[in-house]
């Protein structure tokens, strides 16, 4: 008998297949107990050609993973994760529903709202591009409805509506709308980054859903459905970021052929293309791409194909191809947000499988940073987790693992972790980013060091770290200052704010945290280029203190000296190169140093440059001084 997975993929694919030309839009439905999800599901099907609708527990529509048309089933674990489940008694489900109309396909997953059921939320969204908050006028915004909320946010689905339901019991007053819509968005806000769509209606009876409502005249929004059919979609989101396949089995059905099979997870791969087998690290040009319709040239996300490669290289089921040029991140150590789903109390340093993609690893949690109350976001101390807890955490595995942090590829930053004894799923987790862990490390000495580097290249290696707000010149100056170098025979290197975060610095944005961060690798690397023997120059605002000192404590005395491009704000801002300060005022730009975001100037900086009094010829006299 095939399995219900295998029915329900062919289903899909038919499906899919017919309706083509539509774009596709997976959305899931969500709130609280006696919202009213079934009523509006029901009336959103009610004029929409319905296909077919299933049920599937967590554990299988983890496995299935909907709408990618590709499928990925780990089928020992799963048999092995149902068979307890219901042992158990838990009957968990998530239900998908298809329908189209004249403009769009639809996929749904209406999850249970029961408290116990954060899982199902989490397995829903997880595929989700929009997500429907459903609200009950009469209640308001609930703690459930502020946890989905979080949750929706933590997977990754952008896109809000937040369905005021029941605006019949409130005899459709404007005022009840508008201080629930308050209330709501005053949380949306303090998560970030959602974009949420009020809509009041009644979905017993039909206000505002497939057609506007004349009993509230006074909302001028679009309904449910028109949302629905013109947010954007995302769908081909996956297939915009780097390549990534998660090798899933290795096919050898002949001597003369060697294939690697499995699910394109992100990006578009090519025949010919380079590529790097994750975690080893070899990189080979990539033969054919095999498929059971015959070659293909190239192949996108959710497409399953076999790859042969040019060369004949060592890989295996859990590893993964990346694209040569951005590769995804090995490690045995990374920071997670992690949803605990299970009766069972999380402690940190118990040992559960980690499955990510086709990967799967023992691991443990080693620290929760913090638990988060979804309600208020504080951040709580904690030392162990209860059901429906989230919380930061670091977790350490016993293999090293290839991930991309999930903000980057939510196809292969997610991961759950299982019962070692039960097998039951137990956390759902989202990948932020690798730890930085010396420890596990063993620093190799070399012969040829940097003394010797320095002697060669007959120069003493250091760093000229420029820190000053935007478009106060310090690449213009670090230009300058490189080509009088270069002539004098130096060999030097520019690190500059704007490259490096368009190569290894781009998964990092403009908060805090990530310009910390962003600093921390930069000074890392001038690390390793002064190791190398080079002059190194780095232009990067670098705003905040403590990050500059940091950076200054990886280097010897007379190797780094930090130097102020002291150009008030109004200069910056009149010269505006880029015309990011136009933005920025315009609240196009967050977290905008100098306009909502702090620069910290140098109290002791080496050298302080006044581009306004002094010429280009005159700094750069002034740096050639303190060059040892
Ligand atoms: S830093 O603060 O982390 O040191 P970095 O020097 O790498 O910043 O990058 C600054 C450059 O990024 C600016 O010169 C500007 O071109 C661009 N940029 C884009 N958004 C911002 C922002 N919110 N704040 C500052 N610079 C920004």
């Amino acid at each position: 008998m095939a399995h219900i997975s295998d029915l329900i993929g062919q289903d899909i694919e038919a499906y899919l297949h017919s309706h083509q030309h539509k774009g596709l839009l997976r959305f899931i439905t969500c709130g609280s107990v006696d919202d009213g999800k079934s009523t509006l599901i029901g009336r959103l099907l009610y004029d929409s050609k319905m296909i077919f609708e299933d049920q599937l527990t967590a554990l299988e529509a983890d496995s299935k993973r909907i709408g990618t048309q590709g499928q990925e089933i780990d089928f020992a674990l799963l048999v092995d994760g149902l068979a307890a489940e219901r042992e158990q008694g838990i009957t968990i489900d998530v239900a998908y529903r298809f329908f189209s109309t004249e403009k769009r396909k639809f996929i749904v997953a209406d999850t249970p709202g029961h408290e116990q059921y954060t899982r199902n939320m989490v397995t829903g969204a997880s595929t989700a591009d929009v997500a429907v908050v459903l609200v009950d006028a009469r209640k308001g915004v609930l703690t459930q409805t502020r946890r989905h909320s979080y949750l929706v946010k933590l997977m990754g689905i952008k896109n809000v509506v937040l369905a005021i339901n029941k605006m019949d019991m409130v005899d459709y007053s404007q005022k009840v709308f508008e201080s629930i819509e308050q209330d709501y968005l005053a949380f949306a806000k303090q998560l970030g980054g959602l974009n949420v769509t009020p809509i009041p209606m009644s979905a017993l009876r039909g206000d505002n859903i497939l057609e506007r409502s004349s009993r509230m005249p006074w909302f001028h929004g679009t309904t449910l459905m028109g949302f629905l059919e013109t947010v954007p979609l995302e769908h081909d989101r996956l297939s915009k970021l780097a390549f990534r396949m998660p090798v899933q089995w290795v096919n050898r059905p002949h001597q003369d052929f060697r294939g690697f099979s499995g699910t394109v997870a992100s990006g578009t791969v090519q025949a010919g293309q380079r590529i790097r087998v994750q975690p080893s690290g070899r990189e080979v040009n990539i033969a054919r791409i095999v498929t059971q319709d015959g070659d293909l040239t190239h192949a996108t996300a959710g497409q399953a194909i076999t790859i042969t490669l040019a060369e004949e290289v060592d890989a295996s089921r859990g590893d993964m191809f990346c694209t040569a040029q951005s590769p995804a991140t090995v490690a045995d150590q990374f920071q997670a947000h992690v949803v605990w789903m299970a009766q069972d109390t999380l402690m940190p340093g118990r040992s559960y499988w980690l499955k990510c993609g086709t990967q799967i690893v023992n691991a443990s949690i080693t620290k929760i940073k913090h638990q988060i109350n979804v309600n208020t976001l504080e951040h709580i101390a904690a030392d162990k987790l209860e059901l429906n807890a989230v919380a930061e955490c670091n977790l350490a595995t016993d293999k090293p693992l290839v991930f991309d942090s999930y903000a980057d590829n939510s196809g292969t930053g997610g991961f759950v972790l299982i019962d070692r004894l039960n097998h039951l799923t137990v956390a759902a987790g989202v990948i932020d980013h690798p730890l930085r862990r010396a420890q596990n490390v063993q620093p190799q000495h070399f012969q040829v060091n940097k003394e010797a580097r320095a002697r060669l290249n007959n120069q003493k290696p250091c760093v000229l770290w420029f820190t000053g707000l935007s478009g106060s010149g310090k690449s213009t100056i670090a230009n300058e200052l490189e080509k009088k170098l270069f002539e004098m025979g130096h060999r030097t290197y520019v690190l500059d704010g704007d490259n490096v975060r368009h190569g290894l610095n781009k998964n990092l944005g403009f908060t805090q945290e990530d310009r910390v961060e962003n600093i921390r690798r930069v000074a890392e690397v001038a690390k390793l280029m002064v190791d190398a023997g080079l002059i190194v120059i780095t232009t990067f605002i670098s705003p905040y203190r403590a990050d500059r000192d940091m950076a200054r404590t990886l280097f010897g005395s007379g190797e780094f000296f930090e130097i102020f491009v002291d150009t008030p704000l109004g200069v910056c801002e009149q010269r505006d190169p880029k015309g990011l300060y136009k933005k920025a005022r315009k609240g196009e730009i967050k977290n905008f140093t100098g306009i909502d975001s702090a620069y910290e100037a140098p109290q002791r900086a080496d050298i302080t440059i006044n581009t306004q009094t002094q010429t280009i010829e005159e700094t750069l006299v002034q740096l050639l001084k303190i060059l040892p």
